[in-house]
């Protein structure tokens, strides 16, 4: 049996994309490989989102380049692939810069895998590259998606229109589509029907979700998340990337009616400062944001919310970055993601004038983070002692241990037998770090 080996940087929406590259491999007969040296098609999924990731992409590259000759001299031969966003972004700089690469797919075409690997079985040559935006949904080719234990992603919308102007998603993505209603339901009472308890709905912009019913009419997310509350079996659901601005009052009511819905939200605001939200191209300003995070708690007071700031976008002054720390102080983010500003080519704000100097945004990152951090060593620190239902998705670092996530997203650590994976299990928090929690199971 050929084996095969997968490394996926990025988002939630490339890890998804991975299971469903999996899934197709398994369905032709491969199986995974354990380690790197044992692979036999050896896949990158991409992530183009800050400089950072590419340049990873490269130096990773080169490593497989000369396991790729290692095992050529035993005889082996050794497929790379390159999927996902750098691809889309990158193509020709993929064929120039690491030719060796076998064949190198966007993220809406990988579900043409099984014609690609046939060619390349045939004949290696030349990189075969495929980035088109095809007019077909790749969802309508993949083979059905399998369940991932308890907690299982399934992906609803993808694409983005908002083009703020830092980001490269509307180029690398597409413009946004979403799935048919019937699709989803069926892939999430499949998923179910498999032992998935906690369904996380993926899309750029998942609560502009639009798709068809039935009958053609166009149905939003709160109509999906009331259908999806209806699947017996379901326990937990969650929903992400939202956009503020496309928050509506029947999502925000989901919130108060569906106990299945997880209180826990990531909203991105990028930034407390209304100029840099007007540069950035955001259709939201600071007290709209304030207001739909106002509107939520009152639906459901439990609920934190988590967000995404950029630090050193062109032309912040020290005035805007002082906004964003006081809009954190309002709203005390139970845990947050935090980047300084990268410029990517072919972005309208790559080429503003006032680009801010990589020192003033290290050290406005650091400042915004050691904010950040401390809400959310606070919140988690106001766990201890209560008892909270986590669902154990897998093993933790020392034996004997499961590791899971409680309805807040955070990591907890508890001594548990193995039996307890993907279960929803009471646990006792005892201690808590920035990071994680960890505790005892209670009895019954
Ligand atoms: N530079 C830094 N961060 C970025 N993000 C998107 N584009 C950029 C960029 N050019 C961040 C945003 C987004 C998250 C997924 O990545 O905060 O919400
Ligand atoms: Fe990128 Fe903005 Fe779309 Fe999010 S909403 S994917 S940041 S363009």
């Amino acid at each position: 049996m050929k084996k095969y080996y997968i490394k996926t940087f990025g988002c939630q929406m490339n890890v998804y994309d991975s299971h469903r590259v999996a899934g197709i491999l398994q369905s032709l007969g491969w199986s995974e490989a354990a380690t790197l040296k044992q692979a036999d098609l050896v896949i990158f999924n991409t992530c183009h989102i800050r400089e950072k990731a590419t340049e990873k992409l490269f130096s990773d590259l080169g490593r497989v380049y000369l396991l790729k000759q290692e095992r050529a001299i035993e005889g082996k031969k050794t497929v790379i692939g390159v999927l996902g966003c750098v691809v889309q972004a990158e193509d020709e700089q993929i064929a120039k810069r690491a030719p060796y690469v076998d064949f190198a797919l966007g993220p809406l075409t990988y579900y043409r895998l099984p014609e690609i690997l046939e060619k390349i079985a045939r004949k290696s040559g030349d990189t075969i590259i495929e980035t088109d935006f095809p007019a077909e949904s790749k969802f309508d080719f993949l083979p059905q998606n399998k369940s991932e234990g308890g907690c299982s992603y399934l992906a609803i919308q993808e694409g983005c229109n908002n083009f703020c102007t830092y980001c490269v998603v509307p180029y690398t993505r597409g413009i946004e589509t979403s799935r048919p209603i019937e699709d989803v339901l069926a892939e999430a009472k499949k998923l179910v029907a498999e032992g998935t308890l906690e369904i996380n709905l993926l899309g750029q912009n998942v609560n502009s979700y639009h798709g068809e019913d039935k009958n053609g009419k166009e149905r939003d997310l709160a109509y999906l998340l009331r259908k999806l509350d209806e699947i017996d079996g379901l326990k937990r659901i969650r929903y992400t990337t939202s956009y503020p601005a496309d928050v509506t009052d029947d999502l925000i009511r989901c919130h108060a009616e569906i106990t299945k819905l997880m209180p826990y939200l990531h909203l991105p605001i990028q930034s407390g400062s209304d100029a840099v939200l007007r540069a950035m191209n955001r259709r939201h300003d600071v007290a709209k944001y304030l207001d739909v995070i106002y509107r939520l708690k009152e639906a459901n007071p439990e609920i934190g919310f988590s967000s995404d700031f950029i630090v050193g976008f062109p032309g912040e002054s020290d005035k805007d970055f002082e906004d964003t720390l006081n809009l954190v102080d309002k709203v005390k983010f139970i845990q947050a993601f935090s980047f300084k500003y990268s410029r990517r080519p072919g972005t309208p704000a790559a080429v503003m004038p006032n680009q801010v100097e990589e020192k003033v945004k290290e050290k406005r990152l650091e400042i915004l983070q050691n904010k950040l951090f401390d809400y959310q060593l606070k919140f988690n620190q106001q766990t201890v002692g209560k008892t909270v239902e986590v669902l154990f998705e897998g093993k933790g670092r020392h034996a004997g241990q499961l590791t899971g996530r409680t309805p807040y997203m955070q990591n907890l650590y508890a001594k548990a037998d193995k039996g307890l994976l993907n279960k929803i299990i009471r646990v006792k928090v005892e201690e808590a770090t920035m990071n994680s929690l960890s505790g005892t199971i209670v009895e019954g």
